[in-house]
Order: structure tokens, then C-alpha cells, then sequence
């Protein structure tokens, strides 16, 4: 077959996204696997003394410690003959973040030392969240993994290193259970970063990407952990399980955490008496693929698994930390940006479970309703190309190289990349480059 010139052009630029992609993967795994995991945690070493001390002079003084921890050679080495510093590593793992920005993982650590099969709360908070997060913290009692966005050119700045600094103050559970991590930059809503910092620096296992403003129902820690068949799925990587998500049809109830159900038959007369609903209701695809009506028929103890998965489908999932694709940076503000997670760890081979003893509720509160609007507008653009060029990338490694497409594996790329109408035109392209340069 005769390759025209820009077809030409375009099989070498899919060759070289694979090429930075695997390259990324590779040195993510390098790193990880490295003495980096051991000396990002002490990169600030806040001991209980410094936190009674409530002064953001006492924060700043932290932030130079850790300045100045970063050049001494025990935090540049990473094993012989490898030297690199934090700073270099970060800009790398976010080089698709927006710049200039400042990361410093574990601004606060956590005292207790958590077991390596646990789950991870991972998630972001703005500000005006904080006393939902606090709430979140108390009911959780697990590890919690938080990225909180520092932007470092507006005024309030020092007041808000204050108040994260009262915030962890607030409940001793703080301390034991969350790790905080600070994005410092001009930029608002880059979610999809700092999710994946959150899931970066969380130190178990297994994680939840969570959002903030929800609470939780149920103990699906505990049931998840003592389930052995639930745990093997999880370390073999390829499955995410999905806690359904439900809200109040009344705002004022949402707001009352309180009297929120705690076990699934409360939940359900709540259903049944027109008070809670699936959440979202409003945009039925982002969670509809959980088939609620199957939800409230499962018996006990009952996990399905998700068969009509949809492109805009972003329930809250647990699932392995290392492993699945990584939320996509390119996504900024609202709209399609939680979706773009899910997308790809579809595409990668990732089945969604869904534990049907379980639940969490949303707790009402206002949007920024502008903002949103207007970034959704946007982002829908950005995630019909995304969805198309996930779609090549994945059709080139699953089928191309590692032969996979036609596996359990490749069945998620196949049921959900064929949906696109750009589908024939990937599929050719691959097909050509296959016969022409194999
Ligand atoms: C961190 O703090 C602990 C307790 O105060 C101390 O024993 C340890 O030496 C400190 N580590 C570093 C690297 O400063
Ligand atoms: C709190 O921090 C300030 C500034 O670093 C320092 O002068 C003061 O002694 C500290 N107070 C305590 C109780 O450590
Ligand atoms: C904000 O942080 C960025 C990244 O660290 C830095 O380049 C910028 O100068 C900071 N801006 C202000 C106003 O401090
Ligand atoms: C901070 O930076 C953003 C984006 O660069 C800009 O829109 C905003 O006006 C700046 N705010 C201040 C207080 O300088
Ligand atoms: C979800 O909602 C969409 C749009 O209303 C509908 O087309 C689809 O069939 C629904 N899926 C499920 C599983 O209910």
C-alpha cells in the first residue's frame, strides 16, 4: 500500500505520542519504585511542636526548611548513578500541567502509618470547602490523600496558609489521617493535576478519587478489605469498583449530614418516598450507566458489573494506585475532566464493578454557575478530540504492538471506540501503518 505524504506525517506523530507516552510510563515507574518514596515524605518534616505554633511566619519558616532539605545530598539522590532533585522531578511527572507552579507534596503529613492494602481517600479542596472536608475526615477514619490549591498572586494568600494551617488544626484526625499536598500557582480548577497528585502521594495501595462534597455512608473500607475476592481484583489492577452516588431532591435536606442513611434499607425508603434521588439526575449520563433500577433490586452482598458504559460516565471509583492511566492535565475547569479519567482507564482494559451494599450522599451547596457554564462549553470540544485521540493511541498499543485488542483486555476499546465516528478513519490509519512499516 502506498503511504500518501500526509498520511506519512500523521503515522509518524501517532509513533512519537506513543513514544512519549511509554517514556513517561517508564520513568513514573522508575521513580516510583525509587528511593524518591522514601525521601518525599521528609521533605517537610512538621513535628507536632511546629503545628501548635499557628503563625503563617511559622509556615513560611517550614517552607524554607524544606528549600533548603531539598539541596542537601540525602534529597537528590536517588539511588547511584541517578541524581535529580524534587523540583526537576515534579516538573517532569506535571509537564503537561500549566507553568510555572510550585508542588510540595506532604505540606502536612499524617502521623499514622498506614497499612499498604488500605484505601486512600484522594481529593481537592478549595477554600470555601473546608468545614465539609473536616466532616469527611471524622467520618472516614482511613488515610486521606488532599491537594489544596495555594493561588499564590492573590491577597489572601497568607490567609489562607492560615486557615489550611486551622484546618488541620481542628480535630486531632487531621494529623492522623491526612497528608496535604500544595499546588502554589496563579491557575484555578486544574482538577485533573491534582487529583493525580493526590493519587501520587498516597501512601497505599488501593485509592478513591473522591469529590470533596461527599459524605460517606457506608464502610465500604472495611467491607472492601475483609472481602478476598474484591482485594484480588483490585491488585490485579484491571478493576475499579464503584460506590453509587445519590443526592437530596430538596436543597435544605442536602445540607443536613446528620440525618443522612446509613445502611442501604433506609436508603432506599428515602428513594421509594421521592426524597433521594441518583445524583445528577439532571445530566442522567454522568452516573446512569450505574443502572440504578439494578441497584435497588440487588440482593446483599451483590456486586455487578457495569455493561453500559457510556463516554460521559464518572461514578466515584476505588481502584489500584499504580496502574490504571492517570487523569489527563490537559483538562482544565469544568466539564469532562473527571469523565477523561474514566475514559482512559476504560480504554486501558479497566471494568467497573458496582458494590451494591454501598453508598455515599452529596451534601448540597452553591456552584459557580458561570464559570461552569462557559468551561463546559469548552471542555466538550476538548473531550470529543480527546475521546478520538485516546482512542488511536490505545488502538495502536492493544492491537499494534502488544496484540491484546482481541482479549477480555481489548473488549472496552472495541464496545467503546467503534461509537466514535471518526472510528473507520483511526482504524484505517492503524491498519495501514501496521502493513507498511511491520
Ligand atoms: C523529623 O522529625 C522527627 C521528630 O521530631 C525527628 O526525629 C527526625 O530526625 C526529623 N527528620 C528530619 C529529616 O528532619
Ligand atoms: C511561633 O513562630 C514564631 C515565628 O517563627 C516564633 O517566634 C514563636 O516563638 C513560635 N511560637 C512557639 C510557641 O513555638
Ligand atoms: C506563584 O508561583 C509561581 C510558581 O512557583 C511563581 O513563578 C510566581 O512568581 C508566583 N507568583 C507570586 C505572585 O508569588
Ligand atoms: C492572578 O492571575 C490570574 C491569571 O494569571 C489573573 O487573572 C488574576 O487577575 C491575578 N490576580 C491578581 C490579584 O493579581
Ligand atoms: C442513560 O441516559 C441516556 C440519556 O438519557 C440514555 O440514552 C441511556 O440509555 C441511559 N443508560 C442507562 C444504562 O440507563
Amino acid at each position: 500500500m502506498i503511504v500518501s505524504m500526509p498520511d506519512c506525517a500523521r503515522i509518524i506523530q501517532s509513533i512519537a505520542i506513543i513514544y512519549a507516552f511509554i517514556a513517561l510510563l517508564y520513568t513514573t515507574s522508575y521513580f516510583l519504585a525509587s528511593p524518591l518514596r522514601v525521601s518525599l515524605p521528609l521533605l517537610l518534616n512538621l513535628s507536632s511542636a511546629t503545628l501548635s505554633n499557628s503563625s503563617v511566619s511559622s509556615l513560611l519558616s517550614a517552607l524554607d526548611r524544606q528549600d533548603s532539605l531539598q539541596s542537601s545530598p540525602h534529597q537528590k539522590s536517588l539511588g547511584s548513578p541517578t541524581y535529580i532533585d524534587n523540583d526537576l522531578f515534579l516538573s517532569k511527572a506535571f509537564s503537561n500541567s500549566l507553568h510555572p507552579s510550585k508542588i510540595i507534596p506532604f505540606f502536612y503529613r499524617a502521623s499514622s502509618n498506614f497499612e499498604a492494602d488500605d484505601i486512600t481517600i484522594t481529593t481537592l479542596i478549595t477554600s470555601n470547602r473546608f468545614p465539609v472536608f473536616a466532616r469527611l475526615v471524622e467520618r472516614y477514619q482511613g488515610p486521606i490523600s488532599v491537594t489544596i490549591h495555594v493561588k499564590n498572586n492573590s491577597s489572601d494568600y497568607h490567609e489562607l496558609l492560615d486557615s489550611i494551617h486551622a484546618l488541620y488544626l481542628s480535630t486531632p484526625n487531621m494529623a492522623r489521617f491526612v497528608d496535604v499536598h500544595l499546588v502554589m500557582d496563579s491557575f484555578d480548577r486544574q482538577f485533573n493535576t491534582w487529583r493525580n497528585i493526590a493519587r501520587l502521594f498516597a501512601r497505599t495501595d488501593f485509592v478513591m478519587m473522591l469529590d470533596i462534597d461527599f459524605a460517606i455512608c457506608t464502610d465500604f473500607r472495611s467491607a472492601i478489605r475483609a472481602n478476598q475476592a474484591v482485594m484480588d481484583k483490585l491488585r490485579e489492577g484491571n478493576s475499579a469498583f464503584v460506590i453509587p452516588a445519590f443526592e437530596y431532591v430538596n436543597q435544605e435536606r442536602g445540607r443536613q449530614q446528620s440525618s443522612f442513611p446509613t445502611d442501604k434499607t433506609t436508603l432506599l425508603s428515602s428513594v421509594k418516598g421521592g426524597h433521594l434521588a441518583m445524583f445528577h439526575a439532571s445530566w442522567e449520563v454522568g452516573h446512569n450507566s450505574t443502572d440504578y433500577p439494578r441497584y435497588y433490586a440487588a440482593p446483599p452482598g451483590e456486586i455487578y458489573k457495569v455493561t453500559k458504559y457510556q463516554a460521559a460516565y464518572e461514578p466515584y471509583i476505588i481502584f489500584k494506585r499504580e496502574g490504571p492511566p492517570w487523569c489527563d492535565e490537559r483538562f482544565v475547569g469544568y466539564g469532562g475532566n473527571k469523565a477523561a479519567c474514566l475514559f482512559e482507564m476504560y480504554l486501558s482494559g479497566v471494568s467497573f464493578y458496582v458494590l451494591s451494599d454501598h453508598f455515599i450522599v452529596h451534601q448540597n451547596h452553591a456552584y459557580e454557575e458561570k464559570a461552569r457554564k462557559d468551561e463546559r462549553k469548552f471542555n466538550r470540544k476538548i473531550y470529543a478530540d480527546f475521546k478520538e485521540e485516546t482512542c488511536l493511541r490505545y488502538l495502536v498499543t492493544h492491537y499494534h504492538d502488544l496484540d491484546i485488542l482481541d482479549s477480555t483486555q481489548g473488549y472496552n476499546l472495541q464496545a467503546e471506540c467503534t461509537k466514535l465516528k471518526a472510528f473507520p478513519r483511526l482504524a484505517r490509519k492503524v491498519w495501514s501503518s501496521s502493513n507498511d512499516w511491520s
